[in-house]
């Protein structure tokens, strides 16, 4: 089977894909974690146990030597070897122990001249080393080399008489023996580290999966929202942080299926308001149309009617759009530093033609001057509102006070009246859009139920807060607090 070079290119490019995604996962750390926590002590391990029993045979085989190298001394001075030459007992002695240990044995005299050689090949001929030299002091001197793979002692031979150093026997023994037990020991060493290496990578991949288990389904969770919000909560309490995550996340869902049924209940909402109206003057026309010779004064009349209600449904689209527009442009307010009783002011003489209507007294009180960073036109819309409301739902020759205070950090205005209130079980409904209080009531006053909503944005936009205080029967106090700087 061959592959072309198209298919080559899409494998390549997904194994990169994988790979690359791989190296970066969770189950990727988990993995190379549990790896190295299970490989590095078995490594270090098998180094250290072959390195400590190459030490202790070296040591228990060097002890050896100098006991024997000691022996046969004493032996040699006592049979004067180095004045009397060859011994027969003693030079078997020699060749009996180098074969045992397949060593060499050698002997000097005083003058560094080999008398004797186990290996016959340096008989006669000076040798001067290091050991040899601290040997002749008086030491005895041992060493390994373990890359030549041998053990060297050298030992003085005294004399018996007057403990006089008369010469040095010099043994070099192989350690070839015990290089092979280490070699073999290492041999099963490795063994057992391949499997104990393949069980630690099995287990790691194992629980590397495992362990991620909880996230992957977190993560089905959340991308089966994408389908829609059926999902049911989330419940992976696996670990501590699975469960915060499953907390958040069932928080978020809560929070997106409210948002979801109050954008539904929003749109029916519009729809139905934008509807009674069009209701009214389809009535009012078809009504008109019937009568056959109607008089011009119940012309008049209807379309006086008509007209109220094509403005009433001009009102209920500018806040609609107004609220969209809020929705749209939180992040571009524009921002000025304003004369916050000028604005007030202002406001108040463009609803007293209302309030005088009504016979209602509106009296302003200002604490002090407040400038304050803010968007002019919103926030008037928001306070025109506020007035407006405490000015419609008022008694007759009732009062509205309006006031504004400052300290270093916010301004506040309060408007209170002396109106019809609002009952308690109500406040916390007035600001949802469309939502009025008395439904009958409201209709003869006449509005749409979007003035608050649209006034708690403003506030929020400005990052302040707004609230209310009521008594049905005596009047309503709604305050706003709003920083005197801006923070974006
Ligand atoms: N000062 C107040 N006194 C008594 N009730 C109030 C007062 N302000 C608001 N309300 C109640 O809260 C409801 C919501 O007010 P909101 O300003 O949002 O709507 P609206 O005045 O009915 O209509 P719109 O302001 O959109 O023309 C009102 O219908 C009214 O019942
Ligand atoms: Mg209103």
């Amino acid at each position: 089977m061959s592959i072309q070079s198209g298919e080559l290119v899409i494998i390549l490019g997904v194994s990169r894909y994988i790979k690359f995604k791989f190296f970066k996962s969770l189950r990727f750390y988990i993995i190379l974690l549990l790896m190295l926590v299970g490989i590095i002590p078995c490594v270090v391990m098998k180094a250290m146990v072959l390195d400590s029993y190459e030490k202790r045979a070296v040591d228990v085989r060097t002890a050896e030597i100098q006991n024997q190298c000691t022996i046969l001394c004493n032996q040699l001075s006592s049979s004067k070897y180095l004045e009397n030459g060859v011994s027969e007992i003693i030079q078997t002695e020699l060749i009996q122990l180098s074969n045992v240990y397949n060593g060499r044995i050698m002997v000097m005299d005083r003058e560094f001249v080999i008398i004797e050689d186990t290996y016959n090949l340096e008989k006669g001929k000076t040798m001067i080393s290091e050991d040899v030299m601290n040997s002749f002091r008086g030491q005895v001197v041992s060493r390994y080399d373990g890359r030549n793979r041998f053990i060297e002692v050298a030992a003085p031979i005294k004399s018996e008489d007057d403990e006089q150093i008369i010469g040095v026997m010099l043994v070099s023994v192989s350690t070839d023996t015990i290089a092979a037990t280490k070699a073999l020991l290492r041999k099963k060493a490795n063994i057992a580290e391949f499997i104990i290496i393949l069980v630690v990578m099995a287990a790691a991949v194992f629980l590397g999966t495992v362990m991620v288990r909880p996230f992957a389904k977190i993560t089905k969770s959340i991308g089966d929202l994408t389908d829609g919000y059926d999902t049911d909560y989330l419940h992976v309490s696996t670990y501590e942080e699975t469960g915060l995550i499953s907390e958040a996340f069932n928080k978020m869902l809560g929070r997106l299926k409210s948002l979801d049924e109050s954008r539904q209940e929003f749109v029916s909402n519009v729809s139905h308001e934008l509807k009674t109206p069009l209701t009214s003057m389809k009535v009012l026309s078809d009504s008109i149309l019937m009568q056959k010779d109607a008089p011009v004064e119940l012309y008049q009349e209807f379309m006086g009617d008509l007209s109220q209600e094509i403005e009433r449904e001009n009102k209920i689209i500018n806040d609609l759009l107004s609220l969209v527009k809020m929705d749209k442009t939180a992040a571009d307010m524009n921002i000025k530093s304003e004369n916050m009783n000028e604005v007030i002011e202002r406001i108040l003489k463009r609803l007293q033609p209302l309030a005088a209507e009504a016979n209602i007294e509106v009296v302003y009180e200002s604490f002090r001057p407040v400038n304050a960073e803010i968007d002019e036109v919103k926030l008037s819309l928001a306070i025109t509102n506020l007035v407006e409301n405490a000015i419609k739902y008022n008694n007759k020759d009732g009062w509205v006070h309006v006031s504004l205070n400052a300290d270093h950090k916010y301004c506040y205005i309060e408007i209170a009246d002396s109106g019809i209130g609002i009952p308690e079980e109500e406040t916390e409904h007035i600001f949802e859009r469309f939502y009025r209080v008395d439904k009958s009531h409201s209709r003869e006053i006449g509005g749409t139920g979007l003035g608050l909503s649209i006034a708690r944005n403003v506030v929020v936009m400005h990052r302040g807060a707004i609230k209310v205080f009521s008594q049905p029967g005596e009047g309503t106090t709604f305050s706003v607090r709003i920083p005197i700087i801006y923070a974006g």
